[in-house]
C-alpha cells in the first residue's frame, strides 16, 4: 500500500513538471525522430521576412515558395545573427546539396522554435525545406509551440505514383498534389506516363505518339478496354477523352515538384502495356497490324532505336537518377511465333521469352546507363535474368523487393496489397467505385518495410524507401482521386520518414486531424472519422459443425486465389471487403465452384450458409445458380435445394447470401455453384454448415 502511494506522488510530481504539449506539436506527419517542448509559443507575424545565408537559385527558388506559399519572404544574410527571429541557416556545401535526394542525413534538419523566434539548421536547402514543413504543421492561428526539433528520415526515398494514362490529369491537378506531398514530406513523384490508356507525354521525334494516341472515344474505363473494337482517335474527334503534356507543361512540373524538393521519375512502358505505342507505329509490333498486341517486337531493331529516341527526349526533360521503363505484365504471346523474336532469341541463346524480355532490358539498361541514369523497373524485370545494375519495384507482394535486395539491387518497396491505394478503404457497398482489394487505413500503417529478421541484412542496405501508387482505370474525376490518395498516404509518408513508429491508434488519432485540414485546405480526403471498418463476419470466427472437416473440391479453386488452400472453406474465418486478402478463394474453372464437405458421420442437417462475392469490375459474379446436396456415401447425392441468385450482372459490389433451412441427413454436405460466364469468377469464403450459436449465459 506504501510502495503504491510513493509511485502515485511521483508520477504526479513528473506530470505537474512536464509541459502539456500544445495540441498542434501532436499532430504532426510524419512523427519526427525527436521533438521536445517547451513553455510559451512564438506568434508569426505576417509578411515577417526570413533571413538566410542562401544565395544564388536556392535562395530564388526557396524564396518563391516561402513568398507564396507561406506569406514571408526571404531576405539574405550571409551569417544570419541571433537578432533575426526567423532562421534557416545551410551549414553544408553545395556537393551536398547534390546529393541530398539520396542521403537521408542530408535531409536531416534541426528546428528550435522559442518565444522569441525561429532557427532551422540543416547542411542542405532539402533539410530546411523540411524544417519548413514542420513550422508549417506546427502552425495554429499564427502561433507556433515553443519545441526543439532533430530530425531525419528513416529513407531516403518516399514515393507517389499517379497514373496518368488511363484517365489524364491536368497539370494544375499535379501541382495541387505536389504540394500535398512536400507539406508531408514526400519526396518522389513517379509519373506513369504511358500506357493502354493513351500516351501523355509529347515526343518531338515521335509526333504519332500523341497525335493518334492520347485520345481515346471515350472516357469510361472498362466500356473503353471491354471493347473488343476499342480505338484510339485523334484529338478533336467528338466524343473524345484524353489529353497529353507537352514539353513545356513537364519542364513547369519538373520545376515546380524540384521546388518542393520532390523528384519526378518519368515511367515510359516497355515492352508490354504498349497497345498505344503498336497502335501509333504498328512497324513495332510482331504483327505489324494495329488493335492485335500489347507487347512491342522486342525482334526488331527498330523497337530498341525508337525506345531510346523517346528516352533520349525522356532524360532531356527528367533529371532523375533513375528512369523508369515499366516492365511489368508482358504478354509475351506473340513473341513465340514472330519470326523476328525468334531470330533474336536464336542470335543470344535465349531459352525463353522471358529471357528476350530480360534481353531486351538488359539492352535499354546499358543506354541509360551509357547516359548517366539507373534503370527502375517493376518486379517483372527480374524473371528471365535481371539486369546486372537495375532497381526493382516490388508490387506483386514483397518476396520480389527481398529477392532482389539480397542479390545487390537496389529496390523500393511498392506491394499491391499495402500501397495500391486504388484499392477500397471502407466498405465498398458504401463507397466510389475502386479496385477490388481493401486496404483499410491501419493495413497502409502497419506494414514494415524490414522485419526484423532482416534487419542488418542487405534488404535493409539496398532499400531505398517505400512508394504508394494509385492506378486510375475507375477513377476519372479529381476528387475521387484524392479521396483514394489521403489519408493512406499519409501513413506512407509515416513509414517512409519515421523510425520510431508510435503504433497505429496514435497515427489515426494524427491523421483525423489532418484529414481535417486537408478538406479545409481543398483536398477530398475520405473522412476517417466516419470509417466503418471491416465486415462484421470477418471480425470473429463463425462456430458451425464442418468446421475443421475435410473439402473434397470437384471444381478447383485458382492457385492465385487459393486463400488458405483446402481448408479455407471449412476454417470458420469468413473474408472482409476484399478478394485479394486470403479468405475468399476463387474459382474459374468451367465446372464453377463444386465442393464436398465431410461431416465424419451422418448428420442432420438443419442450415447451410454460402456467400459469394459479386464485383462487376473485376468479373466476380455472384453464381448463376446454387445446388446443395447431400449423400450418405459420397456418390449418390440427392438435391435438397436449388436456388437462382438473380442478381445484376452490372451490380458494382455486393456479398450474396445463400441461405438454406430445412431437416436434412447425409454425411456428405455438396454445394455447387455454376458461373453465369464462361471467364468469369465465383469467390466465397466458407461453407457454414449446422451454425452453433452460442446464447449468453445468465450469471
Ligand atoms: C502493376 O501493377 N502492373 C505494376
Ligand atoms: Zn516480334
Amino acid at each position: 500500500m506504501m510502495r503504491k502511494h510513493i509511485l502515485l506522488s511521483a508520477a504526479f510530481l513528473l506530470l505537474s513538471t512536464a509541459v502539456p504539449m500544445p495540441v498542434a506539436a501532436q499532430n504532426i506527419i510524419p512523427q519526427p525522430e525527436h521533438i521536445s517542448l517547451s513553455r510559451g509559443q512564438f506568434k508569426l507575424n505576417k509578411g515577417l521576412k526570413i533571413v538566410t545565408n542562401l544565395t544564388g537559385s536556392d535562395f530564388k527558388v526557396l524564396n518563391q515558395y516561402t513568398s507564396e506559399v507561406m506569406n514571408h519572404p526571404l531576405a539574405y544574410a550571409k551569417n544570419p545573427s541571433q537578432q533575426a527571429v526567423f532562421r534557416l541557416i545551410c551549414k553544408g556545401t553545395a556537393q551536398q546539396a547534390a546529393q541530398a535526394m539520396d542521403s537521408v542525413r542530408l535531409q536531416g534538419y534541426e528546428l528550435e522554435v522559442t518565444p522569441k523566434g525561429i532557427t532551422i539548421q540543416s547542411l542542405t536547402p532539402t533539410g530546411l525545406f523540411y524544417g519548413l514543413q514542420t513550422v508549417r504543421q506546427l502552425e495554429k492561428d499564427g502561433k507556433i509551440a515553443c519545441v526543439k526539433v532533430k530530425d531525419t528520415p528513416r529513407f531516403a526515398y518516399r514515393g507517389l505514383m499517379i497514373d496518368c494514362s488511363r484517365h489524364f490529369w491536368t497539370k494544375e491537378f499535379l501541382k495541387k498534389q505536389l504540394d500535398a506531398m512536400a507539406y508531408f514530406k514526400l519526396d518522389r513523384f513517379h509519373w506513369h506516363l504511358t500506357d493502354g490508356g493513351g500516351w501523355r507525354m509529347e515526343v518531338k521525334q515521335y509526333p504519332r505518339l500523341t497525335a493518334e494516341t492520347a485520345y481515346r472515344t471515350q472516357s469510361d474505363w472498362t466500356c473503353w478496354w471491354m471493347d473488343k473494337d476499342r480505338r484510339y482517335c485523334p484529338a478533336g474527334t467528338p466524343g473524345a477523352y484524353g489529353g497529353y503534356y507537352t514539353q513545356e507543361d513537364i519542364k513547369d512540373i519538373v520545376r515546380y515538384a524540384a521546388a518542393r524538393h520532390i523528384e519526378i521519375i518519368p515511367e515510359i512502358e516497355m515492352p508490354g502495356h504498349s497497345d498505344e505505342v503498336v497502335f501509333a507505329y504498328p512497324e513495332l509490333s510482331c504483327t505489324g497490324k494495329p488493335y492485335t498486341q500489347s507487347d512491342l517486337c522486342v525482334g526488331k531493331e527498330a523497337t530498341y532505336t525508337f525506345m531510346e529516341n523517346v528516352l533520349k527526349e525522356v532524360m532531356e526533360l527528367f533529371p532523375s537518377k533513375y528512369i523508369h521503363i515499366g516492365g511489368d505484365e508482358a504478354e509475351r504471346r506473340t513473341w513465340k511465333t514472330c519470326p523476328d523474336c525468334q531470330r533474336m532469341m536464336k542470335e543470344n541463346h535465349l531459352k525463353d521469352v522471358a529471357e528476350l524480355q530480360s534481353h531486351f532490358t538488359h539492352r535499354m539498361e546499358q543506354f541509360l546507363n551509357r547516359n548517366g541514369r539507373k534503370l527502375l523497373g517493376w518486379d517483372e524485370i527480374m524473371e528471365g535474368k535481371l539486369a546486372p545494375n537495375a532497381a526493382v519495384m516490388s508490387w506483386r507482394g514483397t518476396e520480389a523487393g527481398i529477392e532482389a535486395a539480397t542479390s545487390k539491387h537496389h529496390v523500393v518497396m511498392a506491394p499491391q496489397q499495402f500501397y495500391y491505394l486504388n484499392m477500397y478503404q471502407d466498405n465498398p457497398m458504401e463507397q466510389p467505385k475502386a479496385q477490388g482489394g481493401y486496404t483499410r487505413l491501419d493495413k497502409t500503417y502497419n506494414y514494415e518495410p524490414i522485419p526484423a529478421k532482416y534487419k542488418g541484412t542487405n534488404l535493409e542496405k539496398y532499400m531505398d524507401g517505400v512508394q504508394a501508387c494509385v492506378w486510375t482505370e475507375f477513377i476519372a474525376e479529381p476528387g475521387h482521386l484524392e479521396y483514394m490518395l489521403y489519408p493512406r498516404l499519409l501513413a506512407l509518408a509515416e513509414t517512409g520518414w519515421t523510425k520510431q513508429r508510435t503504433g497505429y491508434d496514435n497515427f489515426c488519432r494524427r491523421a483525423v486531424v489532418n484529414v481535417d485540414r486537408l478538406r479545409r485546405a481543398g483536398y477530398n480526403a475520405f473522412d476517417l472519422s466516419k470509417e466503418k471498418g471491416s465486415r462484421i463476419e470477418s471480425r470473429s470466427i463463425t462456430q458451425h459443425e464442418a468446421m475443421g472437416r475435410p473439402v473434397t473440391y470437384l471444381g478447383r479453386y485458382a492457385e492465385k486465389y487459393r486463400a488458405e488452400g483446402d481448408s479455407t472453406l471449412t476454417n470458420g474465418l469468413r473474408g472482409d471487403w476484399g478478394y485479394l486478402e486470403g479468405r475468399w478463394q476463387g474459382f474459374i474453372d468451367s465446372t464453377g465452384m463444386d465442393v464436398v464437405v465431410d461431416m465424419g458421420k451422418l448428420t442432420e442437417i438443419r442450415d447451410v450458409e454460402v456467400d459469394f462475392m459479386h464485383q462487376y469490375d473485376a468479373v466476380i459474379y455472384a453464381p448463376a445458380s446454387v445446388e446443395l446436396m447431400v449423400s450418405d456415401d459420397g456418390k449418390n447425392y440427392k438435391t435438397i435445394d436449388t436456388a437462382q441468385p438473380g442478381v445484376k450482372t452490372k451490380e458494382a459490389y455486393l456479398v450474396y447470401p445463400y441461405r438454406w433451412k430445412g431437416n436434412a441427413k447425409g454425411r456428405y454436405v455438396r454445394v455447387r455453384a455454376l458461373s453465369r460466364e464462361k471467364d468469369a469468377w465465383i469467390f466465397t469464403d466458407e461453407v457454414i454448415v449446422n451454425r452453433i450459436i452460442r446464447s449468453c449465459g445468465k450469471g
